[in-house]
Formats: structure tokens, C-alpha cells, sequence
């Protein structure tokens, strides 16, 4: 496994794995990667021949007064976990490589952005959809892999592909939960011991809402049980709770159908995000 820093060392990598006729999958994080991302990374292993993992903190998609500063960092831990999992090569550049100094050009979907996290994070799906675009452009990926755990996110990058004709696969697999319901995430790190403890109650109000919908209530009665449930912890400061349609994103409101339930709320300063589907 190598790792390189350039696109131009990327684009040579690419050009002598397709030289063999191999099938190129891409995995972009940014990085302190965890089992989420190496599960991402040993199903692109499995169905693809080289394995390519990005690691970049991308600055474009963090507001003013997020973590962008503190975000984990840790390049050879994360190279460490990647052999065994099955990655060919790592990308990790600098912010620098990525975006000229006058670089104005943005790739940004439209009405899927409106809702859940992009209402409360201004610009940031542009900064997702912009780098992701780069890294497809410089990669030319046959397939890339994300997690339902970012469910907007996944939902995003596929209609940016499918609206910009990309010629890639997008394949979102399932979230990977710790034993108690917490999805991993970069940063569960930040969580002191008693916010740890009270972070799985967000998944277990989430579940609250699927026992719900499959009892028939509607949307907002979904999200009424899902808010009441997280209520019952303190330590949580809600941000939103909304159960939309899993494929346009839009609320539901009274109508039911396949539903994708989603929250995100702050234990400290800490912003924990998670959803479930619910099958028809
Ligand atoms: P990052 O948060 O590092 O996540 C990288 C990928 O891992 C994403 O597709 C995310 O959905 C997936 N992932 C994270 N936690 C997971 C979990 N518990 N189970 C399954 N998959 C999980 O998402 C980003 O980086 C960035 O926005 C990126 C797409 C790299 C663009 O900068």
C-alpha cells in the first residue's frame, strides 16, 4: 500500500492499475478512520481490484466556529488500519493541492440540501459536493463507497452523479454501530465519560420513532415520539428531528410512507448526527 499526496501521483497509480484491467474504487474520508470507514473500505476491496482511500479534512465544508482546527489527525494511524482492510493506495493531500489560491468554481444540488443538516450548516453540502467532484475527477473512480450513517450526504453525492452524468457508482452501505447503538464517529473522541454514556439514547430514541412508523403514525407523529424520547436526557441539545421521504428528503408531515428518520443534537459541543430507514 503507498500513500501519495499529489494528483499527479493519484493519476500515474490509476493510469497503471487500469494499464492491468483493473476496476477502481474509491473511499473518500477525513481520516481518523474507525471500523464505519473500514467497512467502507473491505466492501470496495471485494468488488473492486484497487482500492483507493482519500484522507483531507476539507476545510470547504466546515462552517466559521466548527472544529475544522481540532478535527482529528492522524495519517499514520489511519495507514496502519487501511493495509489490513484492503486499501492499494492512500491519497492524502494538502489543502493546498486541492484549491488554487482562486479556485471559484462550486458544484451545489438544489432542493436536497434545503432540510436536516444543510438548513443548520450553511455551505456546507457545497463544500461536500465540490471536493467529492474533484476527487471523482481526479480518481475516475468505477465505483465509491459511503455510509448511510451520513444519510443526506449519500443521498447528495448520488444526484450529483446522476444530474452530472458522472460515470461512477455510488454505493451507500449500512452504518456501524457500537455495542450500545452509537454510530461510530470521528467525533465520538470529543465526548467526556458522561456524555459518552448518554450518547446511544440518541439511537434508541431514533428506534422509538421506527417502532412508530411501523405502528402507522405519520411523519410528524414519528418525529413527536422521537423528540419526546430525547426529551428525557438533559444533556442533549436538539438541533432537529425529522422524519422525511427517503428519497426526496422532503418531511413527510402527515403522509407516511419509506421514511428515513433523522436527528442531530449537541451533547457539550459536540454534534452527534444519526437516522434510520423505515421500510414500507
Ligand atoms: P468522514 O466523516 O470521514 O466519513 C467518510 C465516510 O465514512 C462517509 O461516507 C461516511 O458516511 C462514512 N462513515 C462515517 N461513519 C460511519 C459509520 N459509523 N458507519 C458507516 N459509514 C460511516 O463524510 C465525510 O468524511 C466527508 O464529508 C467526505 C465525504 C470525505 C467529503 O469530504
Amino acid at each position: 500500500m503507498k500513500i501519495v499526496h499529489t494528483k499527479h501521483d493519484v493519476r500515474d497509480a490509476v493510469a497503471a492499475a487500469r494499464a492491468e484491467g483493473k476496476s477502481i474504487g474509491l473511499v473518500p474520508t477525513m481520516g481518523a478512520l474507525h471500523e464505519g470507514h473500514l467497512s467502507l473500505v473491505s466492501t470496495a476491496a471485494a468488488e473492486c481490484d484497487f482500492v483507493i482511500v482519500s484522507i483531507f479534512v476539507n476545510p470547504t465544508q466546515f462552517g466559521p466556529g466548527e472544529d475544522l482546527e481540532r478535527y482529528p489527525r492522524d495519517l499514520q494511524g489511519d495507514a496502519a488500519k487501511l493495509q489490513p482492510a484492503g486499501a492499494d493506495l492512500i491519497f492524502a493531500p494538502d489543502p493546498e493541492q486541492m484549491y488554487a489560491e482562486d479556485a471559484c468554481t462550486v458544484v451545489s444540488v438544489g432542493s436536497l440540501i434545503e432540510g436536516l443538516c444543510g438548513a443548520h450548516r450553511p455551505g456546507h453540502f457545497d463544500g461536500v459536493t465540490t471536493i467529492v467532484c474533484k476527487l471523482f475527477n481526479i480518481v475516475q473512480p468505477d465505483r465509491a463507497f459511503f455510509g448511510r450513517k451520513d444519510y443526506q450526504q449519500l443521498v447528495v453525492i448520488r444526484r450529483m452523479a446522476r444530474d452530472l452524468d458522472m460515470p461512477v457508482k455510488v454505493i451507500g452501505l449500512p452504518t456501524v454501530r457500537e455495542a450500545d447503538g452509537l454510530a461510530l464517529s470521528s467525533r465520538n473522541a470529543y465526548l467526556s465519560d458522561e456524555q459518552r454514556a448518554a450518547a446511544p439514547k440518541l439511537h434508541q430514541a431514533l428506534q422509538a420513532g421506527v417502532g412508530a412508523a411501523r405502528g402507522g403514525a405519520t411523519g410528524a407523529q414519528v418525529e413527536r415520539v422521537v423528540r419526546d424520547a430525547l426529551a428525557q436526557e438533559p444533556l442533549f441539545d436538539v438541533q432537529y428531528v425529522q422524519a422525511v421521504d427517503a428519497n426526496t428528503l422532503q418531511p413527510l408531515g402527515e403522509g407516511t410512507g419509506p421514511m428515513a428518520i433523522a436527528a442531530a443534537a449537541y451533547l457539550g459541543k459536540t454534534r452527534l448526527i444519526d437516522n434510520v430507514a423505515v421500510e414500507d
